[in-house]
């Protein structure tokens, strides 16, 4: 991969609206969204479910059409098509193919993208002991925790190489210990590699740990309400989401959320 160069704008969204036709009905799915991304950046999209954020990656990734706006990747405005094969992209339900080993799974997108499947197969193998993995080569899905399936799909997204990493709910299925234990492990890949990087969360702890800015989506159509600037040092340790300026950007986040509004109910 390509060195990373800090300061220079990897992804500029511009304007971007989205919407969906069904059954004759028109549902608009993204309003105005504008977002910028530096090469190394790390930015973290919450919001509430439906709210667009996997069809913003969609369109990025040149998976969908918006319907206004521009994107641009480093510094050209690119169709949809031009977009395809610039960012690896981790979709929301990137499942594992049931029939193809951890090893085979792993190596996919590199297939995909016309490697012969002797070279593909040696370059992720190759990975296999830094994501956690080794000896997992020959099992199948239904063998490996969901952990460690995880891993696997996240192992296929990167092995591609692009400067542009796109996460959709990554660590979603997983219980909060093993979150927690692949978020840092996350850290510690991007740390060595610095991708720009646009991870969508439903976790406003995890955003926080991991990126330089947090954009808070509002509930469809989605816009950006709030841009939160995280100035925590780097690297990340864990004993940050105790620090006084980890709660204070919770509490401004959860504000943008409106969850401070809701009402609790006694039990
Ligand atoms: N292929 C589609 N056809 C029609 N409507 C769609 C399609 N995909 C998404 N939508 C609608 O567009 C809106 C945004 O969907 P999207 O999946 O981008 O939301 P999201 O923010 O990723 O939600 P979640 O947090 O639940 O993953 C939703 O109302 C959804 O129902
Ligand atoms: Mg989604």
């Amino acid at each position: 991969m390509d060195a990373p160069r800090p300061g220079t704008l990897l992804l500029t969204a511009r304007d971007i609206t989205a919407h969906y036709e069904e059954d004759g009905q028109i549902l608009q799915a993204l309003d105005n969204i504008n977002l910028t991304l530096e090469d190394g950046e790390f930015v973290a999209l919450i919001g509430p479910s439906g709210c667009g954020k996997s069809t913003l990656l969609d369109i990025v990734s040149g998976l969908y059409p918006q319907s206004g706006g521009d994107i641009i990747i480093d510094g050209e405005v690119l169709t949809l098509s031009q977009r395809l094969g610039h960012a690896a992209y981790m979709r929301q339900r990137d499942l594992l193919m049931p029939w193809r080993t951890a090893l085979d799974n792993a190596c996919l997108a590199l297939e995909a993208h016309g490697l012969p499947k002797k070279q593909a197969r040696q370059i992720a193998r190759e990975r296999f002991p830094e994501f956690g993995l080794s000896g997992f080569e020959d099992a199948y899905p239904a063998q490996l925790s969901g952990g460690m399936r995880q891993r696997i799909a996240f192992l296929r997204t990167v092995l591609t190489e692009r400067r542009l990493l796109l996460l959709d709910e990554p660590f979603g299925a997983l219980d909060a210990l093993n979150r927690v234990a692949l978020q840092t492990w996350l850290l510690s890949l991007w740390e060595r590699e610095r991708q720009g990087v646009v991870l969508v969360t439903h976790d406003v702890d995890e955003a926080i740990f991991l990126a330089d800015q947090v954009a808070v989506l509002s509930s469809r159509p989605g816009h950006v309400v709030h841009v939160e600037h995280i100035d925590l040092p780097r690297p990340r340790t864990r004993q940050m989401v105790t620090s006084e300026a980890f709660l204070g950007h919770r509490a401004v986040l959860l504000e943008g959320l409106g969850l401070l509004e809701v009402d609790v109910v006694p039990v």
